[in-house]
């Protein structure tokens, strides 16, 4: 279900003149650098990434490797530090707003789950939800019948009066779903929505996101570990270092990344180097490059073939082996030179 490509290099305005009509949110040159004092850390450097109408979209990468940092600027609850973020139902870059219009417009569009459920553990599962509908701005009369709808749309509709210390884990997160379903949002971003959770629990939520997207066509961005989830994406992004170094435009196996990936380059034309690849080669750091039947073939280059390739060879003119033009004589026959 992936929507066109834009072409990058655009400035805002004709970018938005672009929007495809399907097109959900989107990310452009996305930098976040966190300051601890005099500490700074780069926690995305660059990315861009677009979701459609309807799409599954998994984000997978090592811890630390920017995910949370990711999500949240895109749901509008953390600036970055350069790069936009375009909301559909606004049709705008969020970062050009106030934080009180970026709450407003999240109502209706945007849905949070997060790994640890923040549920207010002194409330019950309705009153949660209900909480959650207030926020959402619904008008009270709607808040009890809505919150009860969506707790037996999760499947907890004999569990509305249990505070979540009496409910496991995966109801608990089923909880947290329902209060992020309120607003019938047109994407749900999910941050380790299972990864507190057995596999049962976690194949019940991922059949439960998998219902809400073919009924509602709710567009899905889930970070996970999960092997389960992975393999129901329409879409795969590698994170790492703060870059998106890999995509897939399938179900993926995340033992296998290396079958599916697609590398795209980045809007310098950079093209990230997958880890792995790069571990099994010894970790080199520099590269001869070679063009061949429209491959791009990439050798990792030593300051010793260096020596080796600007040797100068001849041919001798007697026995025909190729020899260093800095030898005197053949060594195969001893040619003079
Ligand atoms: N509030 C913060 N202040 C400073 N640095 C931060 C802050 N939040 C995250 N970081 C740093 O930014 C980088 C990315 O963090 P982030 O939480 O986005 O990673 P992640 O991919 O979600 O990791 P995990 O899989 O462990 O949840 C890390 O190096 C982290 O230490
Ligand atoms: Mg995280």
């Amino acid at each position: 279900m992936t929507g066109p490509k834009l072409t990058s290099g655009l400035v805002a305005d004709e970018l938005l003149a672009d929007v495809p009509e399907n097109l959900v949110i989107m990310a452009k040159d996305l930098i976040k650098i966190y300051q601890t004092g005099e500490i700074e850390t780069v926690a995305l450097r660059g990315v861009s990434l677009q979701v459609f109408e309807g799409e599954i979209v998994v984000i997978v990468g090592p811890s630390g490797s920017g995910k949370t940092t990711l999500t949240n600027i895109l749901g509008g609850t953390l600036r970055s530090s350069a790069g936009q973020v375009y909301w559909s139902n606004i049709r705008q870059d969020i970062s050009k707003l106030e934080d009180r219009e970026i709450t407003s417009a999240r109502r209706g569009f945007i849905g949070f789950v997060f790994q640890v459920d923040n549920l207010l553990h002194h409330m019950t599962a309705l009153q949660n939800v209900e909480l959650s509908a207030r926020i959402a701005g619904l008008p009270k009369r709607w808040r009890k019948d809505r919150s009860k709808e969506l707790l037996e749309r999760v499947g907890l509709g004999h569990r509305f009066h249990h505070v979540p210390g009496r409910l496991s884990g995966g109801e608990r997160q089923r909880v947290a779903i329902a209060c992020a379903l309120m607003n019938n949002p047109k994407l749900v971003l999910a941050d380790e929505p299972t990864g507190d959770l057995d596999l049962v629990n976690a194949e019940e939520i991922l059949d439960l996101f998998r219902e809400l997207n073919a009924e509602y066509g709710t567009a899905f961005l889930i970070v996970t570990h999960s092997q389960q989830i992975a393999s129901k994406a329409n879409r795969t992004l590698e994170l790492r270092d703060g870059i998106i170094s890999g995509t897939h435009d399938s179900a993926v196996f995340l033992r296998q990344l290396d079958r599916t990936r697609v590398l795209e380059l980045d809007n310098q034309d950079r093209l990230p180097m997958p880890e792995n690849i790069l571990q099994e080669l010894g970790n080199p750091r520099r590269f001869q490059v070679e063009v061949s039947n429209s491959r791009i073939i990439l050798s990792p280059y030593t300051e010793g073939e260096a020596a080796a390739v600007q040797v100068q060879l001849v041919t001798c003119r007697i026995c025909g082996k190729l020899v260093s033009s800095s030898r005197v004589t053949c060594p195969n026959c001893g040619t003079a030179l």
